[in-house]
């Protein structure tokens, strides 16, 4: 009697071993490198997911504070599109969070290229197609776009579309581009990624991910297919999507797009965490403190002129006139509260066609 008594109790605590193990592997993700936390072990699964707050860009006010996910959104991966987002910023909150482009929001290049600068004012800025343009060039991270497009009959420029985005940091560089696409399949992906000059695989599956060797880079898919997040270690995170133009989008403005190329483009929302004072760059230089926009504002297309300044030589070379990329200067830059202050800001609504609201 006493000794299956004994038995038991082994048995049950071989169990609670087991499922803490699992427990603990379940909440050990590859994101810690990558945010302001670290993740703590869950006792039990299912359990919503538990980070403590580090630094952040040296803001102390949430250090060693712990977080907790909220029940409706319990894990940071996406799932049903919900996740948790643990923010160790001042605001110091674990909240749910839509993993969706805004298109309308700080940071966002989407359609023919429009942008929404770090000063929340909207802007058009053409380039050419065919061409790549510098729209982010700091000491430690300088971004390209290949920008895409035609020319409709009777028409006195070209009508574009950033195709890909060439990214270097450190001694690394990441390419993501949409494929070139007939006729649009919602159920296939046209997303292709390279590091290092090598391609990269990402399975097509909600919640896969794919982490670069040094855990430097991560890619998790936000949808099964066509729209993924990209977040580099400290620098910054972005959300990428594919999209087509559609038949009417062709019809309303007049882009005159025939059957045999959709011009598959993307959709890209950019969030930094570390920009110096003179990041430069098509959209770069609107996170200047104190930037004076050039763009007419209150006009019904206002437009950032100055491609001289921007064009690159191919979309992996930092030659662009604006350029300030210098990977080998990696000394962190001077963050103020104020550049804080923006990059936490919450940017839902939409103020008019040519401003952002900001809650912050
Ligand atoms: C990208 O990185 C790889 C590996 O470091 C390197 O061999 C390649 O030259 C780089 N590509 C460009 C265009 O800089």
């Amino acid at each position: 009697m006493a000794s299956s008594k004994y038995a038991a109790a082994v048995l049950l605590a071989a169990v609670a071993a087991v499922l803490l193990i699992m427990a603990v592997e379940v909440a050990q993700g590859s994101y810690d490198d990558t945010t302001y936390y670290n993740v703590l072990p869950i006792t039990r699964i299912g359990d919503p997911e538990r980070v403590a707050c580090s630094d952040f860009l040296g803001n102390v006010k949430c250090r060693g504070k712990r977080l907790t996910c909220p029940k409706q959104c319990p894990n940071r991966a996406a799932r049903a599109g919900l996740s948790c987002f643990a923010d160790c910023s001042p605001k110091c909150e674990a909240t749910c969070k839509r993993r969706k482009i805004n298109c309308q929001g700080y940071g966002a290049v989407c359609y023919d290229p429009r942008f929404v600068g770090g000063d929340g004012v909207v802007f058009y800025f053409h380039g050419k197609a065919n061409q790549n343009f510098c729209i982010v060039s700091d000491t430690n991270i300088h971004i390209n776009a290949h920008f895409i497009g035609k020319r409709p009959e009777g028409r006195t420029r070209d009508y574009t579309w950033v195709q890909a985005l060439g990214i270097m940091y450190s001694s690394h560089n990441f390419t993501v581009a949409a494929k070139k696409v007939a006729t649009w399949d919602e159920t296939a992906d046209q997303l292709l990624f390279s590091y290092d000059g090598k391609l990269v695989t990402v399975a097509t599956a909600e919640l896969s991910t794919w982490v670069s060797p040094s855990g430097d880079l991560r890619i998790e898919r936000l949808t099964q297919v066509n729209s993924v997040e990209v977040v580099i270690n400290k620098i910054m995170s972005l959300k990428v999507g594919v999209v087509p133009i559609t038949q009417k989008e062709s019809k309303v403005h007049n882009y005159q797009i025939s059957s045999d190329d959709c011009f598959a483009h993307l959709d890209l929302q950019f969030k930094f965490m570390d920009l110096s004072a003179t990041v430069d760059g098509v959209l770069g230089q609107t996170y200047q403190p104190n930037y004076q926009t050039p763009v007419k504002v209150g006009v019904p297309m206002p437009i950032m002129g100055g491609d001289h300044k921007y064009t690159s030589s191919s979309l992996l070379s930092s030659d662009c006139k604006a350029s300030k990329f210098s990977p080998s200067n990696t000394a962190s830059s001077s963050i103020n509260s104020e550049f804080i202050k923006m990059i936490t800001a919450d940017c839902t609504s939409r103020g008019g066609q040519h401003g952002i609201m900001c809650r912050r």
